[in-house]
């Protein structure tokens, strides 16, 4: 299965990419961001700095620190102001970007949070499609494992009600 939905902290996915919901100052934050960052350690941070920000609907790549997958890409998903601002391109536009960099750093496997539904508000339900439609996507012309890593129990309860998954 090229897409697969699990839950697991992401810190925890033995993958050669695991994917960020960042913010544009890439300089940490809550939510994933800081579970990512408490486990990386200080090198993550410092690598960060470097990169002078990124906007919201792109994304960068870093080192993993002390994580066991490779690379870190570091996404910026939109804050959901209703769904008439542009939200669905600026959301999908991110996760592709994420894809395009996982590939051409050769990753094989790459995990993702549900970018955007959490601090950032966007209804898990719709950010849940997004995240599937563009991830399956790009799956048609890339062989690569991706996992769509959810969390909370209502992301969980959501993604089993319209895909079936996670199955635990
Ligand atoms: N593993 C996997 N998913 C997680 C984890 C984890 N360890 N922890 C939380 N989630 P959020 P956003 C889920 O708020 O909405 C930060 O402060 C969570 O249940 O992390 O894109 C950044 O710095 C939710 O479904 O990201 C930005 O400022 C999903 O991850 C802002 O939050 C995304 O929730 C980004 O907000």
């Amino acid at each position: 299965m090229p897409l697969q939905i699990v839950r697991n902290d992401i810190t925890k996915m033995k993958v050669d990419a695991i994917v960020n919901a960042a913010n544009s100052s890439l300089l940490g934050g809550g939510g994933v961001d800081g579970c990512i960052h408490r486990a990386a350690g200080p090198a993550l941070l410092a690598e960060c700095r470097t990169l002078g920000g990124c906007a919201t609907g792109s994304a960068k790549i870093t080192g993993a620190g002390r994580l066991p997958c490779r690379w870190v890409i570091h996404a910026v998903g939109p804050v959901w102001q209703g769904g008439g601002r542009g939200e669905r391109e600026a959301l999908a536009s991110c996760y592709r970007t994420a894809l395009e960099l996982a590939q051409a750093h050769g990753c094989k496997t790459a995990a993702f949070p549900l970018i955007s539904a959490g601090v950032y508000g966007y209804p898990k339900d719709q950010a849940l499609r997004v995240a599937v439609d563009t991830i399956r996507a790009f799956l048609q012309n890339c062989e690569m494992t991706v996992y769509l890593v959810l969390f909370d129990q209502e992301a969980c309860q959501i993604a089993q009600a319209l895909y079936g998954e996670p199955t635990a």
